[in-house]
């Protein structure tokens, strides 16, 4: 599992900082939330190759709960990515402060920071964020989205359409409750910015936490400009919290996967029985029969035909190779090969 090569975008942000600090207590699971895996990459795999392929000059991934666990799958993505470890101060203030402090700390432009938990978050998306919050020049920007029930989610505070904070669910009034538009968790920052207000935050408020969020009103006191980019894409800012959740987005990302090869030309007969991890390549005019599922480092070459009801992990499929009813891994099917039906193959 290998994240990989990007061609770099043309405005870059100096660095992405990803949260995966937290357990993730709703998947009952042994395995830390961010390592579960979706379309071939764990979920902090996602929220990383997003921000490289957006630009970022530096990835940092902040972690604690189960750290040696993230930290091996991390740097076995990429060994590039820095590592920072958040403390015994709990919020996600002091996480991004922690990430932070593994940076040089005269690093200056636009500092990125999203969730390990965040999978369907486009580089495309974060871009776009980059270049308002850099356009406006603001000290913050906040990645937003109207949703109809906002329940648990930091809520978007404005006066006169201005936005003047962020309130958590828990210590939001009976009249802030009613806000439609939340708080996605991602967020732009001048990094000179970040580091000064992140030193300003006290932990007032129902969970004793410093919070990331209070860094908007710190802006508005400073006379500050801070904004939002609100997001339609839902999806994009959608958290993962249980195996239900993660079921679902699971579920979108293979969808929008299909559609990407379908729209470069492969045959996808019936994706609803189809899973292909994002990792895989795939060359125009192969056909995708029924029940297939493709993973790994799979290449698969012009006018294969694959399938039905086969599954290839880690394989080379030559042009024009014909595989049905078979399970093949690490292996290659040379041009032309009609491999019989019912084999498994591996070297
Ligand atoms: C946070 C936001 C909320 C927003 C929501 C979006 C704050 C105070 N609130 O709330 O406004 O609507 O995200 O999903 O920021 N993490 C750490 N270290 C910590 C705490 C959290 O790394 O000490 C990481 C978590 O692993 C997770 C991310 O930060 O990846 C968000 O943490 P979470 O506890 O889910 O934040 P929410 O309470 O949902
Ligand atoms: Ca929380």
């Amino acid at each position: 599992m290998k994240l990989r090569q990007r061609e770099k975008a043309v405005s870059n942000p100096s660095a992405v900082i990803v949260l995966a600090a937290g357990q993730g207590t709703r998947m009952k699971s042994a395995t830390p939330k961010v390592l579960h895996t979706m379309c071939g990459l764990p979920l902090v795999g996602h929220a990383i190759s997003s921000a490289y392929e957006a630009g970022a000059a530096d990835v940092v991934v902040v972690v604690r709960y189960q750290r040696d666990r993230v930290v091996e799958v991390v740097k076995a993505l990429d060994e590039n990515v820095l590592i920072a470890d958040q403390d015994e101060i709990p919020g996600t203030g002091r996480a991004v402060q922690c990430g932070l402090n593994s940076l040089p700390n005269t690093l200056t432009g636009t500092v990125i920071v999203t969730s390990a938990d965040v999978p369907l978050l486009e580089p495309e998306t974060i871009q776009q964020l980059h270049a308002l919050h850099e356009t406006n020049q603001n000290a913050v920007t906040v990645m937003t989205t109207i949703v109809e029930d906002a329940t648990g989610y930091g809520r978007m505070v404005r006066d006169h359409g201005a936005l003047v904070g962020i309130v958590e669910h828990r210590d939001a009034t009976e009249e802030q409750l009613e806000i439609k538009e939340i708080n996605a968790g991602i967020y732009a920052f001048d990094a000179e910015f970040l580091r000064t207000a992140l030193g300003k935050i006290d932990t007032e408020n129902d969970q004793g936490e410093v919070y990331l969020t209070d860094t908007v009103a710190i802006a508005v006191k400073e006379g500050r400009r801070c904004g939002a980019f609100i997001l339609e894409d839902q999806w994009q800012a959608q958290g993962c919290n249980d195996r239900a959740q993660l079921a679902e987005l699971r579920d979108e990302m293979n969808r929008r996967i299909l559609n990407q090869h379908m729209r470069a030309g492969v045959s996808i007969v019936a994706p609803c029985t189809t899973h292909i991890d994002v990792t895989v390549e795939i060359g125009p005019d192969a056909v995708i029969e029924p029940g297939t599922i493709l993973e790994g480092d799979t290449v698969i070459e012009p006018y294969a035909v694959i399938g039905p009801n086969t599954t290839l992990r880690n394989v080379q499929v030559g042009t024009g190779a014909v595989i049905t009813h078979s399970f093949l891994h690490d292996t290659e099917v040379t041009e032309g090969t009609v491999v019989p039906p019912f084999t498994y193959q591996n070297n």
